[in-house]
């Protein structure tokens, strides 16, 4: 396994473990509806305002602006000495996904406040469109380090892949008509962003399908390198596609960013008002 494989398999497994400690640890209460919670002696402790509460929505808030540091390490050239893209990629979607996952334990599952209610809507809103968008940046090939491909790289590796399959197994293998086949333009090719959007879940199913077909054909051919196999498959029809989804990237990222400013402004409105009140945690309602 590799070093980033395992980081992100601890990232979900921290995730996982939080999600199903919190909900073990107040599920009676969050399962009670919220007129009757405040004769439950777990109230003081679990409501948004209480120590346990409280103390979420402190942990949850921290994650989400740890969450943002991605945006520094995407831009600045200083930090790129703190680990490759890829790790911060996948941190920013573990915290963007456990940071609002504690923050919906902090509301106890009922926001009260019309402040409260809108950082919530909007955290929300930004977490659906970060789902969305992984999607979109899986469609664009990636180099070990997360850099997005360009075209010239991408015919680069198509060509090299091409050469040491054919150096290991000839030029007129039965193979290569399979690999024709199989590499031949998605049924329903789209024409705009806008259509690769709509076209989106469709793409991500029969990529599905192709690399399970792949794998299958892969265990009939141990003699050859299967990753060669793959790379000239899956690169010749993303080929086709990869001009769009870049700029559908572009676009969606410009709207994913202005979703999480609207979240951190939303956010920000939510916390200076509870300063304004005096609010002091574990007092009042
Ligand atoms: C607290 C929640 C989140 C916040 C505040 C947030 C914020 C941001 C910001 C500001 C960017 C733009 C970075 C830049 O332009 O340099 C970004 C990019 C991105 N985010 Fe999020 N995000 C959140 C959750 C998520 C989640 C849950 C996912 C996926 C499951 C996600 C996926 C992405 C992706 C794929 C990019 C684009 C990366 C790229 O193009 O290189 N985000 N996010």
């Amino acid at each position: 396994m590799t070093r980033t494989r395992l980081y992100t398999a601890s990232f979900v497994a921290l995730a996982v473990g939080i999600a199903l400690a919190l909900w073990l640890k107040g599920s009676s209460f969050y399962m009670t509806h919220p007129w009757d919670r405040s004769l439950l002696p777990e109230y003081d402790a679990l409501r948004s305002g209480g120590s346990w509460g409280f103390a979420e929505g402190i942990v949850g808030t921290a994650l989400i602006l740890l969450n943002l540091t991605f945006m520094l390490r995407r831009r600045l050239k200083a930090m790129r000495r703190f680990g490759a893209l890829r790790l911060w990629m996948n941190m920013h979607v573990v915290t963007g996904l456990v940071g609002p996952l504690i923050v919906v334990y902090h509301t106890a599952f009922y926001p009260r406040t019309t402040v409260a209610l809108t950082a919530f809507v909007s955290l929300g809103v930004l977490v659906l469109t970060g789902v969305i968008g992984r999607f979109i940046y899986a469609m664009i090939p990636h180099t070990v380090a997360g850099a997005e491909m360009g075209m010239d790289e991408l015919e680069r590796r198509l060509v090299d892949a091409r050469g040491h399959l054919e150096a290991k197994a000839g030029a007129d293998d039965p193979l290569w008509p399979k690999l024709d086949q199989l590499s031949r333009q998605p049924l329903i090719t789209p024409r705009s962003s806008f259509g690769s959007l709509l076209l989106l879940p469709y793409t991500i199913v029969s990529t599905l399908w192709l690399r399970i077909r792949l794998y299958l054909l892969g265990r009939s051919r141990r003699d050859v390198d299967w990753h060669d196999v793959q790379d000239i498959v899956l690169i010749r029809r993303r080929l086709h596609t990869l001009k769009l989804y870049r700029q559908l990237l572009r676009w969606w990222r410009a709207l994913h960013r202005i979703f999480a400013l609207v979240m951190v402004v939303t956010l920000t409105i939510h916390v200076v008002v509870l300063m304004y009140l005096g609010y002091v945690p574990g007092v009042g309602a």
